[in-house]
């Protein structure tokens, strides 16, 4: 299976909002799966889903979907979910390339902050076990906060994702020092989280504006990025809006 690609920073694209438009009419489109075909053909090197307990946008069946035909191509699918029992069941059920465990609050209309990993270390690390054993590369959705990124290493993930939504909604929002500040703790996270051995991901709320300070920190390795994209598409078409997005992430590396 090809799990690694050139790519210096590889892009995971976050189809879940395709599923949302699905949604809001009940029926089958647009579908999700051939979002995540055509996102592969246009320069992404991996899929992003995110089931929720309430299903508000990826369903059992998308899961079900996207893991053949993932593997059929050999593409990774890296699915975001709560630490919860019915989540694990389904994750080791289809043994995904990746998971990446996010906190999830039913009421937030999005994933709003980090997962408490130092202090639900008792229950994190068994469920990061079983993935692991299981086959899946297991990623935890972490604040830029030292103490989080620590004790995801203690729990014995692989990967930490660095939730960059403070830093995009501080630049959206014109807040200069704040986005600053925001970003000198992602740069800070990302070497700490190097240094303990720990693969670096980043996302949430990356769009043209925000890319390239994010990809240029060094240490990150992987970029999920969904809900800009799937809105840009709509002006664009997506493999516009993913291929700019890609030469923006390249160009931050050179
Ligand atoms: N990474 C994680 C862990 C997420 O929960 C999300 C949002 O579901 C994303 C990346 C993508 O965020 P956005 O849709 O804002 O690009």
């Amino acid at each position: 299976m090809t799990v690694q690609p050139p790519s210096l920073l590889r892009l995971g694209v976050n189809i879940d909002h395709v599923a949302t438009i699905r949604n809001a009419r009940g029926g089958s489109a647009p579908d999700p799966v051939r979002t995540a075909i055509l996102a592969l053909e246009s320069g992404a090197d991996g899929i992003t889903a995110h089931l929720r307990e309430d299903r508000r946008h990826i369903s059992d069946a998308d899961i079900d979907r996207l893991t053949q035909t993932l593997r059929a191509q050999g593409r990774p699918l890296n699915l975001e979910m709560a630490c919860t029992q019915e989540m694990l069941y389904i994750a080791l059920s289809h043994r995904p390339h990746a998971v990446c465990l996010v906190p999830e609050r039913r009421e937030e209309r999005t994933t709003e902050g980090g997962l408490d990993v130092a202090g639900g270390h008792n229950w994190i690390a068994p469920m990061v076990g079983q993935l692991k054993a299981n086959g899946s590369r297991v990623s935890l959705f972490v604040a830029a906060d030292p103490a989080q990124i620590s004790a995801s290493a203690h729990c014995g993930a692989q990967v930490v994702e660095l939730h960059t939504g403070a830093f995009c909604d501080a630049v959206r929002d014109g807040k200069a020092r704040e986005a600053g500040t925001a970003l000198d703790a992602l740069r800070a996270s990302a070497r700490h989280a190097e240094d303990l051995g720990l693969e670096v991901h980043a996302g949430h709320g990356i769009d043209f504006e925000t890319v390239e300070a994010v990809a240029a920190i060094p240490q990150l390795k992987e970029l999920n990025i969904g809900h800009f994209l799937v809105g840009e598409a709509i002006f664009t078409g997506l493999p516009s809006a993913i291929g700019r997005m890609r030469c923006l992430m390249d160009e931050a590396r050179q």
